[in-house]
């Protein structure tokens, strides 16, 4: 016989069913755990731990993304058939708003993280050694290669999704695309500035979750550029494949 809920010394209850006992929240108690939560992603560390995960997050999805990708060298049919295949796929739009749910707060969460950080330390950086010469170029300009990739993904989005693809040919509307030099040379600078993020990047994420030390660091930094050249690079090179032999 189910009882009803008594509230414990923390305010929590015990909701009893005979053979199970079960811990349930009650409102005052869920209150306490939200504010707990809004005051972890307040906090300094909360937002970078948030920033590596959402981070971490996107990378894998650049991954699956590029892989996909590369069926556009196998040629119209194999690509075609793929993105079908993933069009059709009921679970296609709740994926698609939970990677624009990631996206969304990391942006959120870099421009936070970029104020805070300006606020704390209103020493110009040309004078600052902790953001001068020991940091690299991409670490330096993070928020402005992000930025850039903020705008890349709205523009890329209305050419391949939203695009005229004429008679469920994705592969033609991708090709016809990249023959214009001016939206090839657009893909190919904005790789190359993906490339740039993702090789910082990919360790920052791993640093914020604490999941670095002294021995795992520079290995973590080389993985990083190997990763942030791989999927940059590999991303950069389909434009120029269709630009030069399509
Ligand atoms: C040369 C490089 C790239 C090519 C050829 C490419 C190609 C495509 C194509 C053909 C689609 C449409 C898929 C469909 O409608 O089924 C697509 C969607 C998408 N692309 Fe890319 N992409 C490239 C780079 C990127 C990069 C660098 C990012 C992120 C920074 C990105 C993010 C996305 C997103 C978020 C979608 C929508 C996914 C969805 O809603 O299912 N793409 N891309």
């Amino acid at each position: 016989m189910l009882s009803l809920p008594r509230a414990g010394r923390s305010g929590s209850a015990l909701l009893e069913d005979g053979a199970a006992r079960r811990r349930v929240l009650v409102p005052g108690e869920i209150h306490v755990q939200m504010s707990a939560f809004f005051k972890f992603i307040n906090s300094s560390i909360g937002k970078k731990m948030l920033m590596g995960v959402t981070g971490l997050m996107l990378c894998l999805f650049l991954v699956g993304h590029l892989a996909g990708n590369l069926l556009l060298y196998v040629g119209p049919d194999a690509f075609n058939a793929y993105a079908h295949t993933l069009q059709k796929n009921p679970v296609l739009v709740p994926i698609e708003l939970g990677l624009l749910a990631v996206f969304l707060f990391h942006i959120f969460l870099a421009i936070r993280v970029t104020l805070d950080n300006r606020s704390a330390r209103p020493v110009p950086y040309a004078l600052d050694e902790a953001a001068g010469p020991g940091r690299s170029v991409a670490s330096r300009t993070m928020i402005y290669s992000g930025l850039v990739m903020a705008l890349f993904v709205p523009v890329h989005l209305i050419n391949f999704k939203y695009g005229d693809i004429v008679g469920g040919d994705l592969y033609g509307l991708v090709v016809r695309t990249f023959q214009s030099p001016g939206w090839a040379l657009f893909y190919v600078a904005s790789m190359a500035v993906l490339a740039n993020h993702l090789r910082h990047g990919f360790r920052s994420g791993f640093q914020s979750l604490g999941a670095l030390c002294g021995k795992t660091d520079a290995p973590a930094r080389m993985l990083s550029v190997v990763f942030g050249v791989a999927i940059g690079g590999g991303f950069l090179l389909i434009p120029v494949w269709a630009f030069l032999f399509k």
